[in-house]
């Protein structure tokens, strides 16, 4: 399946249980393919700055002087799309945060989402300019919202990927992680057979 690109975004650090799924992933995809082409960003640990007016600028319009806070975005930007372009599977780490995504994937969203370099706009509508890539997304929530309407993550995540070309798209819940021992056991073993069940 070629390479793969991890996008961890839990602030909860070594207690975190998408960094958890997200190790067990890798297991899998290493016993399954002799090279190790996966790369691992961090969201939480390098976070992607928020954007700002200052920084809209920098990403949006080409005619104007940069300052070296632009200028640094800018690069940023481009070079998380170039990583983004340059791999075939991305696994992102989802965890649920006050019903949506949490804020370090928003702003990743924030500096990849470009008119004219990820998506364009046709007489047609939008459309997407990174094709060809398959998504997974490892999502936990402390709840249990799959299929209801609290659960804003998923139809967001499936609006944002289709919307710059990435139509291929799997989720792999782990809910109820705040219900007791019990259930955090049980949605772990679900979620590791669903990953035991993917087909590279
Ligand atoms: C700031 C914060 C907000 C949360 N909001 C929700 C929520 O809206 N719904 C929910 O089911 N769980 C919520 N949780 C629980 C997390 O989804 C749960 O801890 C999950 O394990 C997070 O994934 P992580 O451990 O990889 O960070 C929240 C946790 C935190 C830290």
């Amino acid at each position: 399946m070629g390479k793969v690109l991890i996008l961890k975004s839990s602030i909860l650090d070594k207690y975190s249980n998408s960094n958890k799924m997200v190790d067990y992933f890798i297991e899998k995809w290493l016993n399954e393919n002799s090279e190790n082409n996966i790369t691992i960003r961090d969201l939480a640990k390098s976070p992607v700055p928020t954007l700002d007016n200052e920084l809209l600028d920098a990403i949006c319009k080409n005619d104007v002087e940069l300052t070296e806070r632009q200028k640094k975005a800018l690069d940023l930007s481009n070079s998380l799309i170039l990583e983004l372009k340059e791999h075939d599977l991305i696994v992102i780490a989802a965890p649920m945060y006050n019903f949506h995504i949490p804020t370090q994937l928003k702003n990743y969203f924030d500096f990849v989402i470009r008119a004219g370099i990820t998506f364009c706009y046709t007489e047609l509508g939008s459309q997407g300019l990174i094709e060809g890539k398959k998504a997974i997304i490892l999502t936990t929530r402390g709840g249990i919202y799959k299929d209801t309407p609290s659960d804003l993550l998923t139809p967001y995540m499936n609006l944002i990927l289709n919307f710059i070309g990435i139509k291929e798209i799997e989720f792999i819940f782990s809910e109820g992680l705040a219900l007791g021992n019990e259930s955090v056991i049980q949605s772990q073993n679900s979620a590791y057979k669903t990953i035991d069940n993917i087909l590279f």
